[in-house]
């Protein structure tokens, strides 16, 4: 009789409950694939299961997750439980330093200390394997590590946040506000707990860290990215957005440079037509450009069933021997990351200004521009809004006018110089807003 892998599973929110249905659902299944049986042997969670249906059969509970992660009944420890710090951590670092392979979806933990639970893996002959960190159901950690081992990857770029995908296409959709599609998504549980996390562009700095040292061999360096949410975004931008043929997407980018690499997260226009610009809702998408094979993938990045599947599919992969370095080389061969400052990224340019209505405005505008050598691919004004007054009379109306520009590519420096001189004139009544071009 071959011996079962016995699993310890620390953590029965939505994904945990969803890992112990698929364990029961696809016994015999997984056991094929795996060659041995696969069983949940103890369990331990501080709240009762999310999905109450879940049977967890004759595992048994155990009280605290450290304790968990040092039992002599399991071989593999799955954490579940979420969060950069304890007792995420120091549960993860027991099993690790005893040798005991882990399982975990917790991005911020690898975001964050990645390269030191590697180094201790190695060190004590442990896996430590991540696959539903990033990204939930698409298989984007064994596409960079495994399936594109031979290719050299140039740069990496996607949606990795539901939430915020879900928010912008249903204001772009049904032309609602931000507020009430935020709400939304999180009534249909979508949002992290502290929903900052999402909008604030945070859950996809940590997936996009993970992703930039898998595609360059560096070590993760979570602190390089430079990270704007979606909080800013109006309808307005996504109406623009829409008549000059692009979509607004939160991305994270990274990304070889002349300068180093380039981690990044922000509001992004794409053109409409390309495949990352068609990826709306909740849905996720990576695409990955090398010198091998461009791609893109398209999946779900979050739920039980999607993300279950990534943590059981690790679960195989223990079970039948096969392993991976975490970053696919060995920790200490990790380069350091060169970061590429912001400034000197390059690219093209959404400007929205809010300009006063009067004569030499735009010949304003014109010479801030050209003042930094900015060339302008197109540039509308259109007409101010309700005036605060009322009255039709453009004398007495000083509503601001909208005026979008589209720049060719130029540079995050040159754009900062060039808006601060057209605001110095006096002729903007509010913060130009700024929306970077990545293309596709
Ligand atoms: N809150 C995340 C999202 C869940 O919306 O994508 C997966 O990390």
């Amino acid at each position: 009789m071959v011996e079962p892998l016995k699993v310890g599973l620390a953590g029965l929110g939505t994904v945990g409950s969803a890992v112990v249905r698929m364990l029961a659902n696809s016994r015999d299944l997984l056991a094929l694939r795996a060659g041995r049986p696969i069983e949940l042997a103890a369990f331990c969670s501080k709240d009762p299961p999310k999905d109450k249906g879940i049977d967890l059969g004759k595992a048994r509970k155990v009280a605290d997750p450290v304790a968990l992660a040092k039992d002599s009944g399991i071989d593999v420890l799955v954490e579940l439980m979420g969060g950069e710090g304890d007792p995420a951590k120091s549960t993860v670092e027991a099993a690790l330093g005893m040798g005991r392979p882990v399982i975990t979806a917790n991005k911020a933990l690898i975001a964050k200390h990645g390269v030191s639970l590697a180094r201790l893996a190695e060190k004590n002959g442990a896996t430590l394997a991540f696959e539903a960190a990033v990204a939930g159901g698409i298989p984007v950690i064994k596409t960079l590590r495994e399936g594109l081992g031979g290719a050299k990857i140039s740069r990496v770029y996607g949606i990795l946040n539901g939430t915020c995908n879900y928010i912008l296409t249903r204001m772009q959709k049904e032309s609602r506000s931000f507020a009430d599609c935020l709400k939304e998504a999180q009534r249909l549980g979508y949002a992290e707990a502290d929903p900052t996390f999402d909008i604030g562009g945070f859950d996809t700095a940590h997936k996009i860290a993970i992703l930039t040292s898998l595609a360059f061999g560096t070590e993760v360096d979570a602190e390089a990215v430079h990270v704007e949410g979606i909080e800013t975004i109006s309808l307005a931008d996504l109406e623009s957005a829409d008549q000059l043929g692009y979509r607004v997407k939160l991305l994270g980018v990274a990304q070889r440079t002349e300068t180093g690499i380039e981690q990044r997260v922000h509001p992004t226009m794409v053109p409409k037509g390309s495949v990352i610009a068609e990826v709306d809702g909740v849905l996720n998408a990576v695409a990955i450009d090398s010198d091998a094979a461009d791609l893109t993938l398209v999946g779900p990045g979050a739920g039980g069933p999607a993300t279950s599947s990534a943590v059981v599919a690790d679960l195989v992969d223990l079970a039948c021997g096969r392993r991976s370095p975490p970053f696919g080389r060995p920790a200490a061969n990790l380069l350091k990351p060169k970061r590429a400052p912001m400034q000197r990224h390059e690219g093209g340019y959404y400007i929205r200004l809010a300009a006063v209505d009067r004569p030499g405005t735009m010949a304003t505008i014109a010479k801030g521009m050209a003042g930094e050598k900015i060339s302008l691919e197109s540039i509308v004004q259109r007409h101010p809004g309700p005036r605060p007054h009322g009255g039709d009379d453009p004398k007495s109306a000083e509503g601001p006018a909208p005026v979008i520009l589209i720049t060719y590519a130029t540079t995050e420096d040159a754009v900062r110089r060039a808006l601060a001189a057209v605001e110095r004139e006096g002729v903007l009544a509010e913060k130009p807003q700024v929306i970077r071009i990545e293309k596709s």
